[in-house]
Protein backbone atom coordinates (compact mmCIF):
# COMPACT_ATOMS: atom_id res chain seq x y z
CA UNK A 1 0.00 0.00 0.00
CA UNK A 2 2.95 2.17 1.08
CA UNK A 3 6.24 2.44 -1.10
CA UNK A 4 9.08 4.12 -0.57
CA UNK A 5 12.53 4.69 -2.89
CA UNK A 6 15.37 6.38 -3.08
CA UNK A 7 15.27 9.15 -5.60
CA UNK A 8 17.04 8.01 -8.81
CA UNK A 9 18.27 10.19 -11.77
CA UNK A 10 15.41 10.93 -14.44
CA UNK A 11 16.93 8.99 -17.19
CA UNK A 12 17.03 6.02 -14.74
CA UNK A 13 13.03 5.74 -14.44
CA UNK A 14 12.52 8.07 -17.66
CA UNK A 15 10.51 4.96 -19.21
CA UNK A 16 8.00 4.56 -16.61
CA UNK A 17 7.26 8.85 -17.00
CA UNK A 18 4.58 10.08 -19.29
CA UNK A 19 5.15 13.31 -21.68
CA UNK A 20 3.02 15.24 -18.68
CA UNK A 21 5.79 13.84 -15.93
CA UNK A 22 8.60 14.42 -18.11
CA UNK A 23 7.84 18.20 -18.91
CA UNK A 24 7.49 18.95 -15.25
CA UNK A 25 10.37 16.97 -14.37
CA UNK A 26 12.76 19.26 -17.80
CA UNK A 27 11.36 22.08 -15.66
CA UNK A 28 12.76 21.78 -12.47
CA UNK A 29 16.32 23.12 -12.39
CA UNK A 30 17.24 21.36 -9.18
CA UNK A 31 18.89 17.87 -9.92
CA UNK A 32 18.25 16.65 -6.75
CA UNK A 33 14.68 17.90 -7.06
CA UNK A 34 14.31 16.70 -10.76
CA UNK A 35 15.25 13.43 -9.05
CA UNK A 36 12.09 13.16 -6.30
CA UNK A 37 9.49 14.21 -8.68
CA UNK A 38 10.94 11.08 -11.45
CA UNK A 39 11.09 9.12 -9.00
CA UNK A 40 7.69 9.90 -7.47
CA UNK A 41 5.89 9.90 -10.76
CA UNK A 42 7.52 6.49 -11.66
CA UNK A 43 6.44 5.14 -8.11
CA UNK A 44 3.33 6.25 -8.54
CA UNK A 45 2.66 4.49 -12.07
CA UNK A 46 4.13 1.21 -10.63
CA UNK A 47 2.02 0.81 -7.78
CA UNK A 48 -1.21 1.79 -9.57
CA UNK A 49 -0.28 -1.00 -12.26
CA UNK A 50 0.57 -3.38 -9.50
CA UNK A 51 -3.08 -2.94 -7.80
CA UNK A 52 -4.80 -2.71 -10.92
CA UNK A 53 -2.54 -5.65 -12.78
CA UNK A 54 -1.85 -3.92 -15.88
CA UNK A 55 1.47 -2.46 -17.32
CA UNK A 56 2.76 1.08 -16.13
CA UNK A 57 2.03 2.13 -19.82
CA UNK A 58 -1.56 1.78 -19.53
CA UNK A 59 -2.07 3.59 -16.05
CA UNK A 60 -3.71 6.74 -17.25
CA UNK A 61 -3.11 9.17 -14.00
CA UNK A 62 -4.85 12.47 -14.41
CA UNK A 63 -3.35 16.10 -12.61
CA UNK A 64 -5.55 18.56 -14.10
CA UNK A 65 -6.03 20.95 -11.28
CA UNK A 66 -9.26 22.33 -9.99
CA UNK A 67 -7.93 25.54 -9.64
CA UNK A 68 -6.81 26.70 -12.74
CA UNK A 69 -7.16 23.26 -15.39
CA UNK A 70 -3.16 23.04 -15.56
CA UNK A 71 -1.44 19.34 -14.87
CA UNK A 72 -0.40 20.36 -11.34
CA UNK A 73 -3.23 19.27 -9.50
CA UNK A 74 -3.98 15.89 -7.37
CA UNK A 75 -3.14 12.71 -9.22
CA UNK A 76 -5.82 10.30 -10.05
CA UNK A 77 -6.32 7.34 -11.58
CA UNK A 78 -8.91 8.05 -14.54
CA UNK A 79 -11.81 6.27 -13.88
CA UNK A 80 -10.62 6.19 -9.92
CA UNK A 81 -10.36 2.35 -9.86
CA UNK A 82 -7.69 3.09 -7.05
CA UNK A 83 -6.65 6.01 -5.09
CA UNK A 84 -2.94 7.44 -5.23
CA UNK A 85 -0.87 9.92 -3.60
CA UNK A 86 2.87 10.61 -3.70
CA UNK A 87 5.21 12.52 -1.79
CA UNK A 88 8.90 13.49 -1.73
CA UNK A 89 12.03 14.92 0.60
CA UNK A 90 15.33 14.96 0.35
CA UNK A 91 16.57 11.04 -0.11
CA UNK A 92 12.91 9.67 0.79
CA UNK A 93 10.08 9.75 -1.34
CA UNK A 94 6.61 7.88 -0.92
CA UNK A 95 3.75 6.50 -2.93
CA UNK A 96 0.54 5.10 -1.22
CA UNK A 97 -2.27 3.19 -3.17
CA UNK A 98 -5.31 2.26 -1.65
CA UNK A 99 -8.87 0.62 -3.63
CA UNK A 100 -10.33 1.79 -0.15
CA UNK A 101 -10.87 5.59 -0.78
CA UNK A 102 -8.98 8.60 -1.45
CA UNK A 103 -5.87 9.35 0.19
CA UNK A 104 -3.07 11.48 1.15
CA UNK A 105 0.82 10.49 1.77
CA UNK A 106 3.39 13.24 3.17
CA UNK A 107 6.73 12.72 3.78
CA UNK A 108 9.26 15.41 5.59
CA UNK A 109 13.05 15.31 6.09
CA UNK A 110 13.33 16.46 10.04
CA UNK A 111 15.44 19.08 9.33
CA UNK A 112 13.05 20.67 6.53
CA UNK A 113 10.80 22.20 9.42
CA UNK A 114 13.56 22.50 11.87
CA UNK A 115 13.81 26.17 11.75
CA UNK A 116 12.17 28.74 14.27
CA UNK A 117 9.59 30.45 11.63
CA UNK A 118 8.15 27.27 11.12
CA UNK A 119 5.45 27.15 14.13
CA UNK A 120 4.27 30.57 13.15
CA UNK A 121 3.97 30.03 9.45
CA UNK A 122 2.19 26.80 9.51
CA UNK A 123 0.43 25.70 12.51
CA UNK A 124 -2.46 25.60 14.72
CA UNK A 125 -2.45 27.27 18.00
CA UNK A 126 -3.29 24.10 19.18
CA UNK A 127 -0.29 22.85 17.39
CA UNK A 128 2.06 25.10 18.36
CA UNK A 129 1.42 24.76 22.35
CA UNK A 130 1.64 21.13 21.77
CA UNK A 131 5.19 21.62 20.60
CA UNK A 132 6.33 24.43 22.90
CA UNK A 133 5.42 22.36 25.60
CA UNK A 134 8.09 19.47 24.82
CA UNK A 135 11.68 19.62 25.99
CA UNK A 136 13.34 21.57 22.77
CA UNK A 137 14.85 18.50 21.48
CA UNK A 138 11.97 16.25 20.90
CA UNK A 139 10.66 20.17 19.30
CA UNK A 140 11.71 19.43 15.69
CA UNK A 141 10.30 15.46 15.43
CA UNK A 142 7.12 16.58 16.86
CA UNK A 143 6.55 19.62 14.85
CA UNK A 144 7.33 17.51 11.52
CA UNK A 145 4.68 14.73 12.86
CA UNK A 146 2.22 17.06 12.99
CA UNK A 147 2.96 18.91 9.87
CA UNK A 148 3.04 15.54 7.82
CA UNK A 149 -0.27 13.88 9.56
CA UNK A 150 -2.09 17.58 8.38
CA UNK A 151 -0.36 17.76 4.73
CA UNK A 152 -1.40 14.53 4.37
CA UNK A 153 -4.89 15.14 5.37
CA UNK A 154 -5.00 18.45 3.19
CA UNK A 155 -3.42 16.03 0.16
CA UNK A 156 -6.32 13.26 0.58
CA UNK A 157 -8.98 16.01 0.14
CA UNK A 158 -6.84 17.87 -2.35
CA UNK A 159 -7.11 20.99 -1.32
CA UNK A 160 -3.79 20.72 -0.70
CA UNK A 161 -1.71 24.42 0.84
CA UNK A 162 -4.79 26.04 -1.38
CA UNK A 163 -5.53 26.48 2.54
CA UNK A 164 -3.97 28.24 4.99
CA UNK A 165 -2.02 25.63 7.53
CA UNK A 166 -2.26 27.80 10.54
CA UNK A 167 -6.04 27.39 10.44
CA UNK A 168 -6.51 24.20 9.27
CA UNK A 169 -7.58 21.24 11.05
CA UNK A 170 -7.06 17.23 10.27
CA UNK A 171 -10.58 16.53 8.97
CA UNK A 172 -12.79 14.05 11.09
CA UNK A 173 -13.53 11.84 8.08
CA UNK A 174 -9.78 10.85 7.87
CA UNK A 175 -7.92 8.09 9.67
CA UNK A 176 -4.42 9.40 10.00
CA UNK A 177 -1.59 6.87 10.31
CA UNK A 178 2.20 7.49 10.68
CA UNK A 179 4.56 6.19 8.95
CA UNK A 180 7.62 4.59 10.34
CA UNK A 181 10.51 5.25 7.48
CA UNK A 182 13.59 6.24 8.56
CA UNK A 183 14.72 8.17 12.04
CA UNK A 184 15.33 11.11 10.00
CA UNK A 185 11.81 11.65 8.49
CA UNK A 186 8.45 12.08 9.91
CA UNK A 187 5.52 10.19 7.73
CA UNK A 188 2.03 10.32 7.60
CA UNK A 189 -0.63 8.46 5.65
CA UNK A 190 -4.20 10.18 5.83
CA UNK A 191 -7.02 8.03 4.36
CA UNK A 192 -10.97 7.93 4.51
CA UNK A 193 -12.43 6.58 7.09
CA UNK A 194 -14.92 3.97 6.68
CA UNK A 195 -14.87 2.41 10.40
CA UNK A 196 -13.15 4.70 12.73
CA UNK A 197 -12.47 1.78 15.45
CA UNK A 198 -10.71 0.15 12.67
CA UNK A 199 -6.99 0.98 12.46
CA UNK A 200 -6.14 0.86 8.59
CA UNK A 201 -3.84 -2.05 7.70
CA UNK A 202 -0.68 -0.67 5.62
CA UNK A 203 2.16 -2.12 4.53
CA UNK A 204 5.34 -0.38 3.94
CA UNK A 205 8.14 -1.57 0.94
CA UNK A 206 11.45 -0.57 -0.05
CA UNK A 207 11.14 -0.62 -3.83
CA UNK A 208 13.96 1.28 -4.86
CA UNK A 209 15.90 -1.65 -6.18
CA UNK A 210 12.04 -2.62 -7.87
CA UNK A 211 11.16 0.43 -9.55
CA UNK A 212 14.85 0.44 -11.41
CA UNK A 213 13.65 -3.46 -12.87
CA UNK A 214 10.58 -2.09 -13.22
CA UNK A 215 12.10 1.19 -15.54
CA UNK A 216 14.40 -1.50 -17.33
CA UNK A 217 11.44 -3.96 -18.77
CA UNK A 218 9.52 -0.79 -19.84
CA UNK A 219 12.29 0.02 -21.58
CA UNK A 220 12.58 -3.09 -23.31
CA UNK A 221 9.05 -3.64 -23.96
CA UNK A 222 9.69 -0.15 -25.41
CA UNK A 223 12.50 -1.18 -27.37
CA UNK A 224 10.84 -4.53 -28.58
CA UNK A 225 6.98 -2.35 -30.05
CA UNK A 226 9.26 -0.13 -31.75
C1 LIG B 1 0.12 19.37 -2.78
C2 LIG B 1 1.13 20.16 -1.97
C3 LIG B 1 0.61 20.23 -0.52
C4 LIG B 1 2.48 19.38 -2.03
O1 LIG B 1 3.43 20.03 -1.29
P1 LIG B 1 4.97 19.62 -1.18
O2 LIG B 1 5.28 19.38 0.26
O3 LIG B 1 5.75 20.66 -1.88
O4 LIG B 1 5.21 18.32 -2.02
P2 LIG B 1 5.09 16.77 -1.70
O5 LIG B 1 6.38 16.19 -2.09
O6 LIG B 1 4.59 16.44 -0.35
O7 LIG B 1 3.96 16.31 -2.73
C5 LIG B 1 4.09 16.55 -4.08
C6 LIG B 1 3.05 15.71 -4.78
O8 LIG B 1 1.75 16.04 -4.31
C7 LIG B 1 0.81 15.72 -5.34
N1 LIG B 1 -0.10 16.85 -5.44
C8 LIG B 1 0.00 17.98 -6.15
N2 LIG B 1 -1.08 18.77 -5.93
C9 LIG B 1 -1.89 18.09 -5.07
C10 LIG B 1 -3.15 18.38 -4.46
N3 LIG B 1 -3.82 19.52 -4.69
N4 LIG B 1 -3.67 17.46 -3.62
C11 LIG B 1 -3.02 16.30 -3.38
N5 LIG B 1 -1.82 15.98 -3.92
C12 LIG B 1 -1.28 16.87 -4.75
C13 LIG B 1 1.61 15.44 -6.61
O9 LIG B 1 1.70 14.03 -6.75
C14 LIG B 1 2.97 15.99 -6.27
O10 LIG B 1 4.00 15.29 -6.93
P3 LIG B 1 4.97 16.06 -7.99
O11 LIG B 1 5.97 16.78 -7.17
O12 LIG B 1 5.54 14.94 -8.79
O13 LIG B 1 4.10 16.96 -8.80
C15 LIG B 1 1.33 21.61 -2.49
O14 LIG B 1 2.11 21.56 -3.66
C16 LIG B 1 0.01 22.25 -2.81
O15 LIG B 1 -0.71 22.64 -1.91
N6 LIG B 1 -0.37 22.39 -4.06
C17 LIG B 1 -1.68 22.90 -4.45
C18 LIG B 1 -1.68 24.41 -4.53
C19 LIG B 1 -2.77 24.86 -5.49
O16 LIG B 1 -3.69 24.15 -5.79
N7 LIG B 1 -2.61 26.05 -5.97
C20 LIG B 1 -3.50 26.53 -6.99
C21 LIG B 1 -2.69 26.64 -8.27
S1 LIG B 1 -3.64 27.27 -9.59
Amino acid sequence: MVSWSNPHPPVVVDALLDDVDRARVAAVRDDALAAQVATGRALLRVVASDALDCSPEDVLIDRTCTTCGEAHGKPRIVGDAVHISASHSKDRVVAAVSLRGPLGIDVEHISSVAFAEFDDAALTAGERAAVAALPPRERPPARARLWTRKEAALKASGVGLRTDPRIAEIDAALQVVDLDLDADYAAALAIESIDSTETPRITITDASDYLIRRAEQAASSRTATA
